[in-house]
C-alpha cells in the first residue's frame, strides 16, 4: 500500500455529539470510542442535563457504556434554562470535565422545549461564564415560525449572535454545526474567542439530498441542509485550514420508526463512520493535508485542552455501510446505509 492510501492522524476529538441514554447510549458510544479520544456530549436529554450533579452522573453512565479497553473520555456541557443559577457556573468550572453550557433557543430542535426564550434573561449566567472562561455552545437558529426554515441561521446571527459577541466581548463562543455562507463569513470575521463546528453532512450534502427520488427522512437534521452555495462556502473554509473551524459531528441517533414517520425527528447518525466521511469530504476538496488539524488540533486548542497522544489510521479502501444497526429494542439507520464509503478505519492506537 502506498503512503497516499493510508492517512495517519493524531487521535481526534468530536466536539459535538449526541449519545442519548440507557440502551441507546450503549448502542452508539462504541462507534465514537473507536475513533475519538474525547467527545463533547450534548445535554438535550429529557429531562435535560442542567446541573453539575446531573452532568457528573451522565458522564459516568457514558463511561460505563465504553468498550472494556477504551480510554474514551466524555466531556460535558450544561443545558441552559431560565432557571440556571450563576453559582452553577462556578461549580462547573471547578469540575474540570465540563467545557461549557449549551444554548438551545426554545423550540429550535430535538428536546429544546426547556431552552431559552429570551437570551437577555441569562445575562448574569453569561457574565459568570465570561469570567470563568467556560464556553457557550450555541444552537444558532431563530425559532420564529414566520422565518423561512432555510433563513433561520442567518437571522440568528443578526438578531442574537452578533449582538451577543459584542455585549460579552470576552465570552468564548462556539457556533455549533454551521450550515450557511453567512455563518462562515461571520465566524471568520469575528473577534478572537469565536469558533464553529462543522458536521460531515453539511460538507457532503446540500438540500437536494432531502428529496432525491422521494422524501429522505434520514437526511433530515437541524439546522437543515442548505443550498449548494452554502455547502461550497463551508467546504472552502475548512479547506483553507482556518483554526476557527473544527470537527463536531452532531451525530444524533433516533430510532428508525421515529425518523420514518409522518412527523420524523431531526438528526443524522454518523458516528459509525464519522472520520471516514470527513476524509471523503476533505479528499474531494484536495485538502486532506488539513484534516488532521481540523479533527485533532483546532478544537483542543480552542478549548485549552492538550492535543491527544496516539494516532489512528484511515485506509483508502471501500466498505459498505450496514442497512441498520441495533439500537436498544429498536434499530438505527446510519448515514449512507447500504452504500459505500471510500475510507476505512484501520487501527486505533490508545494513548
Ligand atoms: O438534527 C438535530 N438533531 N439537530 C439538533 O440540534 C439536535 C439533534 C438531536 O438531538 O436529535
Ligand atoms: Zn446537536
Amino acid at each position: 500500500m502506498t503512503a497516499s492510501e493510508v492517512l495517519t492522524l493524531r487521535r481526534p476529538d468530536d466536539f459535538h455529539l449526541h449519545v442519548r441514554d440507557g440502551q441507546a447510549l450503549a448502542a452508539v458510544v462504541p462507534f465514537t470510542a473507536a475513533r475519538f479520544a474525547r467527545a463533547l456530549i450534548m445535554p438535550n436529554l429529557r429531562p435535560p442535563v442542567r446541573t453539575v450533579a446531573e452532568a457528573s452522573a451522565y458522564r459516568e453512565r457514558i463511561r460505563a457504556a465504553r468498550p472494556a479497553d477504551s480510554r474514551f473520555e466524555p466531556l460535558m456541557s450544561l443545558y441552559l434554562t431560565h432557571h440556571t443559577a450563576p453559582e452553577e457556573i462556578e461549580l462547573a468550572r471547578r469540575h474540570g470535565g465540563i467545557l461549557g453550557c449549551k444554548l438551545y433557543p426554545a423550540g429550535a430542535t430535538t428536546h429544546s422545549d426547556a431552552g431559552v426564550t429570551d437570551i437577555r434573561a441569562l445575562d448574569a449566567v453569561l457574565e459568570r461564564m465570561q469570567e470563568t472562561g467556560l464556553t457557550l455552545q450555541v444552537h444558532g437558529e431563530v425559532t420564529d415560525p414566520q422565518v423561512d426554515v432555510f433563513d433561520r441561521e442567518a437571522r440568528f446571527i443578526d438578531q442574537v449572535l452578533a449582538p451577543l459577541t459584542e455585549r460579552f466581548a470576552h465570552l468564548r463562543i462556539v457556533f455549533e454545526h454551521i450550515t450557511t455562507r453567512a455563518a462562515v463569513q461571520f465566524v471568520l470575521g469575528a473577534r478572537a474567542g469565536v469558533a464553529a463546528t462543522v458536521t460531515p453532512q453539511h460538507l457532503l450534502m446540500n438540500r437536494n439530498a432531502l428529496f432525491t427520488g422521494g422524501i429522505r427522512p434520514h437526511h433530515y437534521c437541524l439546522p437543515v441542509l442548505k443550498s449548494e452555495v452554502d455547502r461550497e462556502a463551508l467546504c472552502a473554509a475548512v479547506a483553507s485550514g482556518t483554526p476557527r473551524l473544527f470537527l463536531g459531528t452532531d451525530s444524533a441517533p433516533h430510532a428508525r420508526t421515529a425518523k420514518e414517520s409522518a412527523c420524523g425527528c431531526a438528526g443524522i447518525f454518523s458516528a459509525h463512520a464519522a472520520l471516514e466521511l470527513y476524509a471523503e469530504a476533505f479528499e474531494a476538496l484536495g485538502a486532506l493535508a488539513h484534516l488532521e488539524a481540523f479533527a485533532a488540533h483546532h478544537g483542543a486548542d480552542f478549548y485549552g485542552l492538550a492535543r491527544n497522544e496516539g494516532h489512528i489510521r484511515l485506509v483508502k479502501s471501500h466498505w459498505t455501510v450496514p442497512e441498520r444497526y441495533p439500537f436498544g429494542t429498536e434499530e438505527l439507520v446510519p448515514l449512507r446505509a447500504g452504500e459505500r464509503i471510500g475510507w476505512r478505519l484501520e487501527t486505533v492506537a490508545h494513548a
